[in-house]
């Protein structure tokens, strides 16, 4: 897997506020988020045409991330924060046709690419924010995150939204194709204890917004959170 370094990348999501990055210093959507909607579709509409040839090397990684959503046929999955639709192939075959497949994300070049890779055929694509779906409660079997969860505005709020949208016993995957530490020390950094995807900070985080952590994997080549909701 070849990868470029810098923070906020598919594989390189690990920067701070201050550093390179998607979000800036300025408030988001959320009270007292560093989130910043303007800054973060700067920030990947910039990367948008070279992202999947940025990561040719991950599509076995986001089939084998897809495949412990557990999906079985005609179940309704959203990909949030979809990017350019990398896992939407996977999610399409493992609901198959009758199934639902949503692919949201927050910046259009993303989406745009995404169509003109043709994953428009394996799901509807949506523009949206995922602290605010149009969606609603309890329509989904499965939600699907990669590379979200240093992106989200405000992480608390954003997984009790995912939440909402999730039928109880739904499945959650947060995933990421570089562990923390590996991605960390690609970009020259330490490990923060604030890290959100930390499991001391992103298990409390999630039992408070519904879900339960089943498991939390972090190696080298893979970061991978289960939950279900409760
Ligand atoms: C690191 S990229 C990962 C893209 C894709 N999931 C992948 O693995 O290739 C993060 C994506 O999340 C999107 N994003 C960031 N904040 C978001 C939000 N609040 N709501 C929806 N999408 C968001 C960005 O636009 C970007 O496409």
């Amino acid at each position: 897997m070849t990868q470029e370094t810098t923070p906020g990348t598919s594989s390189g999501s690990a920067a701070s506020p201050g550093q390179d990055t998607a979000h800036g210093r300025r408030e988001g959507p959320v009270s007292g988020s560093w989130w910043n909607r303007a800054a973060v579709q700067e920030f990947f509409a910039e990367r948008a045409s070279r992202w999947d040839s940025r990561f040719p090397d991950d599509g076995p990684a986001y089939a084998a991330a897809v495949a412990q959503l557990g999906l079985r046929p005609g179940e309704r999955v959203l990909d949030a924060g979809c990017g350019t639709g990398r896992a939407l192939a996977p999610l399409r075959e493992a609901v198959g046709p009758n199934g639902t497949v949503l692919g949201l994300d927050v910046t259009p070049a993303m989406l745009e690419e995404a169509a003109r890779a043709g994953r428009h055929r394996h799901a509807a694509l949506l523009l949206g924010d995922v602290a605010q779906l149009p969606l609603p409660d309890a329509c989904l079997d499965a939600v699907f995150g990669a590379g979200l969860v240093s992106h989200m505005p405000g992480p608390g709020q954003s997984l009790r939204e995912l939440a909402r949208v999730v039928r109880p016993s739904g499945r959650l995957v947060l995933f990421h194709p570089v562990g923390r530490r590996a991605l960390a020390a690609r970009h020259g950094h330490a490990l923060t204890p604030d890290d959100v995807r930390a499991e001391p900070r992103l298990r409390p985080l999630l039992t408070a917004a519904g879900w339960r952590m089943l498991s939390y994997a972090d190696e080298d080549d893979r970061y991978l959170v289960l939950a279900r909701r409760e």
